[in-house]
């Protein structure tokens, strides 16, 4: 059963359901979820944070009272939280992308920067709600971004707008995420990255990497700054507000794809 059957059941209804502990509250009760929701459970067996479970028991006044809870040593963790259907394709859509860069020095400072925290970011989340709140939706979402923006290079092409830098731009955008919010248990802000959210990590990393591999001050700085100014203004987060085309075209192309997705999901799920 999935917790939103469970929920669903009858007083006094046998109940079996996989789920992990997210937290404990008092001496017995339990918060447990599954990709399809929460629910409180009491048990006098000691389970851990954090851990799925095999659960037995009975649905009594909203609460499930466990009789038995096996700790599975196996399981997927597409039960427990929601994921893209469309990681593989999104892949392959994200890498086109970073070869369709010209400048070939740049080209490779982006697989530089992707290739060693590749698994990270292909697991990603964009959000913990708001937009591509899924496993793959970080890459879906950077894809999306990306397309946008070589789709739009080609209208500015002839004022002189630097396509390669727009694109590896909107590529590293988001980057910074695979540290802010964490997957598991479940999709949260993570304590310590958290404190220095994806816009700050992000800029930095590129300052760090574009150092590391002797990547033009010019163009780590113009990088870092598409990240510093893409949320766009000081209210949503950006420390500062885009100062050049490039910059401003990911700002347009990030918002747009995040509220794109934010309106088609709440269309998919009312
Ligand atoms: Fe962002
Ligand atoms: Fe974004």
């Amino acid at each position: 059963m999935r917790i939103a059957e469970v929920r669903d059941s009858k007083e006094g209804a046998e109940v079996s359901f996989r789920a992990i502990v997210l937290r404990k509250k008092g001496n017995y009760r339990y918060r447990v979820f599954d990709r399809t929701g929460e629910i409180w459970i009491d048990s006098d067996l000691p389970l851990s944070e954090g851990v799925p479970y095999e659960f037995f028991g009975r649905y009594k006044g909203g609460v499930v009272v466990i009789e038995k809870a096996e700790r599975l040593e196996e399981f997927d963790l597409k039960d427990f939280l929601p994921f893209s259907d469309s990681i593989e394709e999104d892949e392959r859509r994200f890498w086109h992308l970073v070869d369709s860069i010209s400048d070939p020095f740049l080209r490779e400072f982006v697989r530089f920067v992707f290739e060693p925290i590749w698994e990270d970011f292909r697991k990603a989340v964009a959000a913990k709600k708001y937009h591509h709140a899924y496993v793959g939706g970080l890459l879906e979402h950077t894809a999306n971004v990306g397309e946008i923006v070589a789709n739009v290079v080609p209208l500015y092409a002839r004022w002189g707008i630097r396509s390669d830098l727009a694109l590896a731009g909107a590529l590293f955008h988001d980057v910074g995420k695979i540290w802010e919010l964490k997957i598991y248990p479940k999709f949260e802000y993570d304590e310590e990255y958290g404190k220095l959210g994806h816009i700050f990590l992000g800029a930095t990393l590129i300052r760090e990497k574009g150092r590391e591999f002797g990547l033009p001050m010019e163009m780590t700085r113009d990088l870092a700054h598409i990240i510093l100014a893409h949320h766009g203004d000081y209210s949503r987060g950006s420390p500062v507000t885009p100062k050049i085309p490039e910059a401003l075209l990911v700002h347009l192309a990030d918002n747009l794809d995040a509220q794109m997705n934010h309106v088609l999901r709440s269309e998919e799920n009312a």
